[in-house]
C-alpha cells in the first residue's frame, strides 16, 4: 500500500481529521483535550491545557490554513487565549503548547493574538535559563510525576527551542537566540548516545551542570530507548537547525536519531512505546511517537545536505504516514460508532508512577493527532515543513 498512497489519500485523511476536530470542538466546553479513549472517543480533558493543550489550537490554526474557513481561525484564537493562565508557569514544557497554540497562529495566519500570547509565555521561559547548567531546567511546575525542578533536564525540554528562536526573530532581542542555542547544544550533548539513540532524562549537578545520572520519566528503564525520547530529539534538533543553519552538529544529531529510528522501527513502521520493552511484540504501540517522527522526517527531507538523503527521508516519512493512516486512523467498519479521523494507538504513559491523568494506552493523544495533521498538511502542500 505504501507505493500507492497518493495526494488523494493524504487529502482524505486530513479531511477525516478535520471532521474529528469539528466533533471535538462541539463537546469540549472550556476544557482542553488531553487524550481520548480509543474505543469510545470520549475525551479526558484538563482545565488549563497542561503541557499538551496547545496542540488543539495548533490543529485549528492548521485547519484554517488548509480550508481558509474563518470558523477555524476564531476557534484557534479562542483556545489560544485560554492558554494564558499557564504563561508564567515555571516549566520548560511551555515550549510545545505556546509554540503550536500561539506562535503558529502568527506564523501561519499573521495573527496578532497568537503573537501576544506567545510573547507572554516566552519571556519567563527565557528567564528560567540557568547559566551554570547552560540550559533551561525542567522547573518546579514541569508536568511530570516527579524528579523535576532546577537540577533536572530531559530531551522533552528541547521543545523550548522553537518558541525562543521565534521570539528572537519577532522581537530582535538576541538574548532569546542565545538562550535557545545554549539550551539546544547542552540538551543534545547530555541526552544523545553515540549510536544515535536518545536518553530521556537527567539529573545535573546544580553547581556546574555536569551529569549526576541518566534516567527516564516515562520509558521502560533508565537505559532503554523510550519511543518519544527518540522522536522529540529528532524533531527539535531539526527545528533548531532550520532556524540556525550554521549549527550543523544539530542537523547531524537529528539525522543520527532518524537513521537509528529507521534501522530499529518494526517492519510495519509503527513504534512500540519503548524499543527495549522485553514484552515486544506483546506490548503497546505509540502512534504519537511515530507521528512526531513523521513530522521530523519531513523536515529532514528539506534540510539534509544531499539529494539522496533528502529523498530517503521523504520516502521514510511518506511510508510512515501511510502506515499511520492505514492502520490507526479510525474507523474501519460501518458498525463502528467512533468518529472518523481519530489517531488511536497512542501510549501516553505506561508506567505505574504515571500522573493519573496521563495513564492512557491505545488512546488518541492530542499531540499525536497534531503531528499527524501537521505531516498531512506538508504532504498536501499546504505548509512547508521547515517553516513551521
Ligand atoms: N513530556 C513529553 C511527553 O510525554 O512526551
Amino acid at each position: 500500500m505504501f507505493a500507492e498512497t497518493t495526494q488523494t489519500d493524504w487529502n482524505r485523511a486530513a479531511g477525516d481529521m478535520i471532521k474529528r476536530m469539528e466533533q471535538t470542538a462541539a463537546v469540549l466546553g472550556e476544557a482542553f483535550p488531553h487524550w481520548a479513549d480509543g474505543q469510545s472517543g470520549a475525551w479526558t480533558t484538563t482545565p488549563d491545557g497542561d503541557w499538551t493543550g496547545g496542540a488543539w489550537p495548533g490543529m485549528l490554526w492548521l485547519a484554517h490554513r488548509m480550508t481558509g474557513e474563518e470558523k477555524f481561525r476564531q476557534l484557534a484564537r479562542t483556545w489560544c487565549v485560554r492558554l494564558r493562565p499557564r504563561a508564567k508557569l515555571e516549566t520548560a514544557f511551555k515550549g510545545f503548547g505556546f509554540y503550536c497554540g500561539a506562535a503558529l497562529g502568527h506564523i501561519l495566519a499573521g495573527d496578532e493574538t497568537g503573537k501576544t500570547v506567545a510573547l507572554e509565555a516566552v519571556e519567563s521561559l527565557r528567564d528560567q535559563f540557568d547559566p551554570r547548567l547552560g540550559l533551561i531546567p525542567l522547573g518546579s511546575d514541569a508536568e511530570e510525576h516527579g524528579e523535576i525542578g532546577k537540577a533536572f533536564s530531559s530531551i522533552d525540554s528541547l521543545q523550548a527551542a522553537p518558541l525562543l528562536f521565534w521570539a528572537a526573530r519577532r522581537t530582535g532581542d538576541d538574548s532569546y537566540r542565545a538562550c535557545a542555542a545554549s539550551h539546544t547544544t547542552r540538551v543534545l550533548e547530555i541526552h544523545c548516545r553515540k549510536d544515535g539513540s536518545i536518553i530521556q532524562s537527567s539529573e545535573l549537578d546544580s553547581r556546574d551542570g555536569s551529569v549526576v545520572r541518566h534516567f527516564t520519566h516515562k520509558g521502560f528503564s533508565d537505559t532503554s530507548v523510550w519511543g518519544r525520547a527518540q522522536a522529540w530529539g529528532m524533531l527539535y534538533s531539526a527545528m533548531a537547525f532550520a532556524r540556525c543553519p550554521a549549527e550543523t552538529r544539530w542537523l547531524d544529531q537529528s539525522m543520527a536519531a532518524a537513521d537509528w529510528w529507521i534501522a530499529n522501527v518494526p517492519g510495519d513502521l509503527v513504534a512500540f512505546w519503548d524499543f527495549n520493552d522485553p514484552a515486544i511484540p506483546d506490548t503497546h504501540r505509540d502512534t504519537a511517537a511515530t507521528a512526531i517522527v513523521s513530522a521530523a522526517l519531513l523536515k529532514l527531507a528539506e534540510l539534509a545536505p544531499t539529494a539522496a538523503q533528502r529523498s530517503r527521508y521523504r520516502e521514510a516519512a511518506e511510508r510512515t504516514v501511510s502506515a499511520l493512516i492505514g492502520g490507526y486512523l479510525t474507523p474501519t467498519s460501518s458498525t463502528d460508532r467512533r468518529t472518523r479521523g481519530m489517531l488511536v494507538g497512542g501510549c501516553f504513559n505506561k508506567r505505574p508512577d504515571s500522573r493519573r491523568h496521563d495513564s492512557a494506552l491505545n488512546a488518541e493523544l492530542i499531540f499525536g493527532s497534531y503531528f499527524l495533521f501537521e505531516s498531512l498538511q506538508v504532504l498536501c502542500g499546504v505548509v512547508d515543513a521547515a517553516d513551521i
